[in-house]
C-alpha cells in the first residue's frame, strides 16, 4: 500500500470489518477517541439502513462517525446535522424498475427475499447461498433481456442486493468527498465483503481489507495495492491504519 499523502477520511464497512471482534472495537474506540480534533473524517459504509446501522454502533460500542452511508450506498446521513442528505439520492430513480426488478429475481429458483426491514426503494435484497459467477452471470443476462438496469451486489457467499446503477458503497464515497473536497487520494477505505469491493476499486484511494476478508473481495480487488492486514477486524484496520500513519504509536491494550 502506498504512504500516499495524510489520510483525511477514513470510510470503514461496519460487520466484519470494524464490529466483530468486541476486544479490538474497544481498541479501536479508544485510539479514536484518543486522536482528538486532528484525527480524519469518519465514515461507515454499511448494507444495514440508516437506523440499522445506528443501534449496531451503539451496541456494538464503535464511536460514532461524522457520517453513515446506509442500504449499500443508497442514502447518506450527516451526523452533526442529524441530516438524511436528499440530494444524493435524488439520482437514483433514474432507470431504477424496482417492481420489474423484483419480479426476474423472484422467479429464479434458490433465491429468498430479505426481510422487509431490510428493504426499501433503491434496495432489493435477497439470500443466494453460495451463488456461483456463472450464476449470477445468469441473473444479470435476465435483468439485460428484460431492458432493465440494476446492479447485482453479491456479497458473504448468500446476500444479494440488486441496486440502481448509480448507486454503490463506492459511488457514495465519492459523492461525500467531493462535497468535503476532499481528494480521493486523501481517502482510506477498509471493508471485509463483496459489497464493499467499489470502494477500493474508487481511483486513488488506499484500501485494508481486513484479515478475515473473503476471497469474493480479495479476487475483486487483485488488481489494486490494498493491503491485507493479518490481523482481523478492528485489529486489522487498526494494522492498515498504523502503516499510513493515521495512527502513530502500536497501542498497548492493557496499559
Ligand atoms: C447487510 C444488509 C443486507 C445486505 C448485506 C450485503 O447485511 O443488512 O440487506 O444484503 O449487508 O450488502
Amino acid at each position: 500500500m502506498r504512504r500516499g499523502k495524510k489520510v483525511r477520511l477514513v470510510c470503514s464497512d461496519i460487520d466484519g470489518t470494524v464490529l466483530g471482534e468486541p476486544d479490538s472495537v474497544v481498541e479501536f474506540r479508544k485510539i479514536w477517541d484518543g486522536m482528538g480534533s486532528e484525527r480524519p473524517v469518519l465514515m461507515y459504509n454499511t448494507g444495514r439502513l440508516l437506523e440499522d446501522a445506528k443501534r449496531v454502533i451503539r451496541e456494538g460500542g464503535l464511536p460514532m462517525p461524522d457520517y453513515f452511508v446506509g442500504g449499500v450506498g443508497t442514502m447518506v446521513e450527516e451526523v452533526a446535522s442529524g441530516e438524511v442528505l436528499t440530494e444524493y439520492s435524488q439520482v437514483l430513480d433514474q432507470n431504477w424498475e424496482r417492481a420489474r426488478v423484483h419480479e426476474i429475481v423472484s422467479g429464479f429458483e434458490g433465491i429468498t427475499p430479505q426481510a422487509d426491514e431490510q428493504q426499501h426503494e433503491w434496495k432489493s435484497s435477497w439470500f443466494w447461498q453460495e451463488a456461483s459467477a456463472a450464476d449470477l452471470e445468469r441473473l444479470k443476462s435476465s435483468l439485460a433481456n428484460a431492458g432493465l438496469e440494476a446492479q447485482v451486489i453479491y456479497s458473504s457467499a448468500r446476500d444479494l442486493d440488486l441496486l440502481p446503477m448509480t448507486a454503490n458503497k463506492g459511488n457514495a464515497l465519492r459523492w461525500i468527498c467531493e462535497r468535503l473536497g476532499i481528494g480521493l487520494d486523501e481517502v482510506v477505505v477498509c471493508g471485509d465483503t463483496g459489497n464493499d469491493s467499489s470502494m477500493f476499486l474508487v481511483p486513488g484511494v488506499r484500501g485494508i481489507a481486513v484479515g478475515n476478508a473473503e476471497a469474493e473481495l480479495l479476487e475483486a480487488i487483485a488488481g489494486t495495492d490494498a493491503h491485507h492486514s493479518k490481523r482481523i477486524c478492528a485489529a486489522g484496520v487498526l494494522e492498515g491504519l498504523r502503516l499510513l500513519d493515521v495512527i502513530e504509536e502500536p497501542h498497548i491494550s492493557d496499559s
